[in-house]
C-alpha cells in the first residue's frame, strides 16, 4: 500500500469578466486529502471538515475520488482501489473554488501515487473530470489555479492550453462571504441564470474589460487589472440578482480604494483586489454594505498564492 497527504488551495474563478477562463490560488484555506493505492482493495473515500457533511461519500459523484479515478485510468493502472479521506478546508458552495480545489487535490494525488506518470495538462484534464462530477461542468478555471498555483488563464478548451502569469505584487484580495441560503447545486443554478445570447457591443465593453484584466496582471499594473476586474457585463449583472446588496458592496469596495471589485466564482462571496494593507479597511467597508442590505457577512484578506496543489 502506497500514502501521500496533498493539499490544494482556494482560488477565485472569473475574476470579473474571464468567465470560464480566469482564476488565481488564494494563500489559503486549502483542502487536505491523504490517499491510498492498495492493491485488489475496495474504493473507499470520507469526507470531514468545513462543510464535509453536505459533500458526497459516493465514489462516482465525489470530485476527488472521480479526479483521482481519471488519472488511474489515463495511466492504464488497473487492479487497485483508492482509500482516500478529505479534510476540507474551503467552504463548499461560497465561490471560493471548492470542488476545484478538491479535484485537483485528487487528480493531483493519484499522479504522485503511481510516481508522476501524467504531465501536468493531463493532471489538469482528470481534475476537470472531478469538477464536472461535482457541479455538471468541466470547466478549469478553479481546479487550474488550484494545481498549477498563481494567475492561470485558459487560453483554448479543446485542445486544452493553459498558461500560468506572474502574480500581481503588492496587493491583496479580500473575499466577502454573505450568509445566505444556498441549493446544495448553487453553481449549476448560478450558471443557469446566464444569458444564451448577448448584443455584439456587450461583447466589445466585455472583451475591452478581459484585455484590462489580462494586460494588466502581464504588465504588473493592478489598478489597469482592477479595472478591467470590475468590467464584466455578461455574467456579474445576471448573477448580481442574486445577491442582495452586490452593487451597493461593489460600490462601497471601489469607494474605499480597492482596485477591482466582482463576484468571487460563481458566488455568493464577493472578492476585491486591493493595495497591500487596505484589506481590513475594505473589508470592513464591504461587510457594512452588506449589513446595511439586511445581509450578514464576514471578510478575509488573502494573498495571491503562487503555490498550488503540494504533498504535505
Ligand atoms: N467559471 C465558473 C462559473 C466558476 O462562474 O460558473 C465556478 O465554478
Amino acid at each position: 500500500m502506497r500514502t501521500v497527504e496533498v493539499s490544494a488551495p482556494a482560488t477565485i474563478a472569473n475574476l470579473g469578466p474571464g468567465y470560464d477562463l480566469m482564476g488565481m490560488a488564494l494563500d489559503n484555506p486549502k483542502d487536505f486529502l491523504r490517499a491510498s493505492l492498495i492493491k485488489s482493495g475496495k474504493d473507499e473515500i470520507g469526507v470531514e471538515g468545513i462543510g464535509g457533511d453536505t459533500i458526497s461519500t459516493d465514489p462516482d459523484k465525489n470530485a476527488s475520488f472521480v479526479a483521482a479515478r481519471a488519472v488511474l485510468r489515463r495511466a492504464g493502472v488497473t487492479g487497485y482501489g483508492l482509500k482516500m479521506q478529505l479534510k476540507k478546508g474551503v467552504p463548499p458552495r461560497m465561490g471560493m473554488g471548492s470542488s476545484g480545489a478538491s479535484s485537483a487535490a485528487g487528480a493531483f494525488a493519484a499522479n504522485v501515487l503511481l510516481d508522476s506518470p501524467l504531465k501536468e495538462i493531463e493532471v489538469l484534464e482528470c481534475a476537470m473530470e472531478g469538477e464536472r462530477a461535482a457541479c455538471g461542468s468541466a470547466h478549469a478555471d478553479n481546479v487550474a489555479p488550484s494545481l498549477l498555483g498563481g494567475i492561470t488563464v485558459i487560453l483554448r478548451y479543446d485542445p486544452l492550453k493553459v498558461m500560468k502569469l506572474r502574480p500581481l505584487a503588492r496587493v491583496e484580495v479580500v473575499e466577502v462571504t454573505p450568509e445566505l441560503e444556498l441549493a446544495q447545486e448553487k453553481t449549476r443554478l448560478a450558471r443557469e441564470v446566464l444569458p444564451n445570447s448577448v448584443m455584439l457591443g456587450t461583447v466589445v465593453s466585455q472583451m475591452s474589460a478581459f484585455a484590462l484584466l489580462l494586460m494588466g496582471i502581464m504588465e504588473g499594473d493592478p489598478r489597469m487589472a482592477g479595472e478591467g476586474i470590475s468590467g464584466d457585463r455578461i455574467v456579474e449583472p445576471a448573477r448580481a440578482k442574486l445577491i442582495p446588496g452586490f452593487s451597493e458592496v461593489k460600490e462601497g469596495a471601489l469607494k474605499e480604494g480597492a482596485y477591482g471589485c466582482s463576484i468571487s466564482g460563481a458566488g455568493p462571496s464577493v472578492f476585491a483586489l486591493v493595495p497591500q494593507g487596505r484589506g481590513m479597511q475594505v473589508g470592513e467597508r464591504m461587510v457594512d454594505r452588506f449589513t446595511a442590505a439586511s445581509v450578514r457577512s464576514k471578510f478575509s484578506v488573502h494573498r495571491i498564492s503562487e503555490e498550488g496543489a503540494k504533498v504535505v
